[in-house]
């Protein structure tokens, strides 16, 4: 796993299609916590390989900042996924964070990704362990096998829900992935949202959203945001620059949350480190509610994220 991009934030992760000459040139504009240049499905099949020296391109000769940058390759049941690895790692060089691989069925498919990273690392001359993994659980058996894929590699830095395609695996009568079913009373992807969070968090992984499909939506799109963060999520991803500016927004803490947090912090390690033998407690009063080891997990989650995300504790 590249030890750069472990604790970088990815509340917005921005797809660019890698066949795009015009949107590969934007995609430095946009600020995306996470950038991934796609040869997957926005990409049409007579394009592929073309997009491979594009992509390349873009992450040699474009300026990225400090984004994660990230590159989609094609799933293992096409011809193209070991030449894409080949040519785009093969030559993008140390700018290249890690590579997202879609459809990921089995744990043996992520083993299977992590030995040919190595060797394509070696001979490129890349650091060993250099290039990360995202794996994308977006078929039935992908979601059964989800808790092996989560523990298959110690490359994998996130786990992402893919809606369209998981809702075309699953042969639902919809039309759209991604968005809020009315007929249905509730939210139809709540028990795949939850599996998948268990399963990224019991590995340690950044657990992510995928696309919302109404990209001219920005208010259903917020809304629809607030399922997966309320839940424990990441972030999500964007399909246009509007979107970006909602998910950097939606996946922080707020201020005030961010300050809740470290004073909880504080009151926490003073009640249990001052005072003499028997004086020091682990459960204590903040104002009306009671903190113990618990609320400091909780707290730290939020200073992480808020600090991950350029917050600053107010003064005073
Ligand atoms: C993303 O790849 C999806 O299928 O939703
Ligand atoms: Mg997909």
């Amino acid at each position: 796993m590249s030890a750069r991009t472990r604790d970088l934030p990815r509340r917005s992760c921005l797809s660019v299609p890698g066949s795009s000459e015009r949107f590969l040139q934007k995609g430095p504009s946009v600020p995306a916590d996470m950038t991934f240049l796609d040869l997957e499905d926005s990409v049409a099949p007579l394009e592929k390989e073309a997009a491979r020296a594009k992509v390349v391109d873009a992450i040699k000769n474009l300026d990225w900042g400090d984004r994660t940058l990230c590159v989609r390759v094609n799933a293992w049941d096409t011809e193209w996924t070991v030449f894409d690895i080949i040519e785009v790692v093969g030559n993008a060089g140390e700018r290249l964070d890690e590579i997202m691989l879609p459809k990921v069925q089995s744990a043996a498919e992520v083993v299977a990704m992590d030995m040919l990273l190595t060797q394509v690392e070696k001979k490129a001359g890349l650091p060993q362990g250099h290039i990360g993994i995202e794996a994308q659980i977006e078929t039935a058996r992908g979601l059964i096998n989800v808790e092996e894929i989560c523990a298959a590699s110690s490359r994998l830095e996130t786990i992402i829900f893919g809606p369209a395609d998981f809702a075309a695996s699953m042969e639902m009568p919809v039309l759209t992935g991604g968005v809020q079913i009315p007929d249905y009373p509730g939210d139809h992807f709540h028990y795949v949202f939850n599996k998948i969070l268990m399963a990224g968090r019991a590995n340690g992984l950044q657990v992510i959203d995928g696309p919302y499909l109404y990209v001219r939506d920005p208010e259903g799109f917020r809304d629809y945001c607030k399922r997966t963060r309320t839940l424990g999520y990441d972030g999500k991803w964007a399909l246009h620059p509007d979107q970006v500016t909602i998910l950097n927004e939606v996946f922080s803490p707020t201020q005030e949350q961010f300050d809740k947090a470290h004073a909880i912090l504080e009151a926490y390690e003073k009640a249990t480190t001052e005072g003499g033998a028997g004086e020091r407690k682990g459960a204590v009063m903040f104002g009306e509610e009671m903190i113990d080891e618990a609320s400091r997990k909780m707290a730290n989650k939020f200073v992480t994220r808020g600090t991950r995300a350029g917050l600053q504790r107010s003064a005073g």
